[in-house]
């Protein structure tokens, strides 16, 4: 056995360890453990008039060759060098003008589109034609091939939704570009949705309509969920799974002035203001919104929402990573006072 140093101390044994590539336990500290998940991502309002401007500019001076894709992305400003919305999510804004065209390519990053404004625009997923309307969520899950067509005469606004960030801290990210400038069209989601014995691989097309009415469907006949108000998951339709592995999708409907209770999860949720307007109390902010608006809710932070209007409901898009949480046995709620 090798004899002990003489006059050790346990600066001596860091500075020597540190020079190994080796670190001990007591170097952490007990205060480097916390009794509650503790976040970087920041509470975070972006107004649409911000987002909306931004993008007609860049509709002017960002050409489609030089972009791959137009998009202007959500920063949260506690991560600016990452480039994201949020530790797991990216939201985005995309703007494709009439006649325009966004190449196919697919990655390992999942994502999905809610449209928002303009219609008979279309995204070729897997070479299924998916026609948009306002309100439909069109799904491009990891390693789908996705290209976007304007051919409705008119500009079209959607919203993107993906799982970069944790696809990155994965160290999993991979891009490919189709070696075609278009994806051959084999069928549409229409079709798709009327076939008998679809597989979960083709579907791709929630429509507005259909979704609507479900979210509505409980309205004055069920009592609303205490934190989400009447609430509507976009779930996988062959296995009532999450909307894909990594991403949960929602929405939320206030009736006039309705309140929901204050809850946090550890969970982090990105909203979009779809109709109405109200506010949102996350942590110790206060964001007063309207259509339009985006906001996000970092883990663990207490919220609630108001639907602020006497006369009209609100309605709030949301995208959750609570499928990793709960596939990890991370995913915990609980009330709490905000
Ligand atoms: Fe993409
Ligand atoms: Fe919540």
């Amino acid at each position: 056995m090798k004899q002990p140093v003489v006059n050790d101390s346990v600066e001596a044994l860091n500075g020597d360890m540190a020079k190994k590539n080796l670190g001990g336990h007591w170097q952490l500290g007990l205060e480097s453990y916390l009794s509650y998940p503790e976040t970087t991502v920041q509470p975070c309002l972006w107004k649409w008039k911000d987002i909306y401007e931004s993008l007609m500019r860049a509709g002017e001076v960002v050409s489609m060759e030089q972009a791959e894709r137009r998009t202007v992305r959500l920063l949260n400003p506690a991560l600016r060098d990452r480039q994201a919305t949020t530790h797991t999510i990216q939201f985005s804004f995309q703007y494709v003008k009439s006649g325009e065209h966004a190449r196919p390519h697919r990655h390992t990053a999942a994502a999905y589109r809610f449209i928002l404004q303009g219609h008979g625009a279309y995204t070729t997923v897997n070479g299924q034609k998916c026609v948009m309307e306002e309100g439909d969520l069109i799904l491009t899950p990891q390693l789908t091939w996705h290209d976007h067509t304007n051919d409705s005469g008119k500009p079209i606004i959607w919203l993107d939704g993906l799982d970069i960030p944790l696809v990155q801290s994965l160290q999993q990210l991979l891009f490919e570009p189709h070696p075609e400038d278009a994806q051959p069209i084999q069928k549409t989601s229409e079709e798709v949705a009327l076939a008998q014995g679809a597989s979960t691989a083709e579907f791709f097309h929630y429509k507005w309509s259909d979704a609507y009415r479900s979210l509505c469907a409980p309205v004055g006949l069920a009592s609303p969920d205490r934190f989400d108000g009447y609430f509507f998951e976009y779930r996988n339709p062959m296995t009532g799974g999450s909307t894909m592995p990594t991403i949960q999708c929602a929405l939320s409907l206030l009736r006039p002035r309705q309140e929901t209770a204050a809850h946090r999860h550890t969970s982090t949720v990105i909203y979009h203001v779809f109709r109405g307007s109200g506010s949102s109390i996350v942590g110790e902010r206060r964001f007063d919104w309207e259509a339009g608006d985006s906001f996000v809710v970092p883990l663990w932070h207490p919220h609630r929402h108001v639907n602020g209007s006497a006369s009209e409901e609100a309605i709030l898009f949301s995208m959750s990573d609570a499928p990793v949480l709960k596939s990890l046995d991370l995913y915990r709620e609980e009330p709490a006072g905000v």
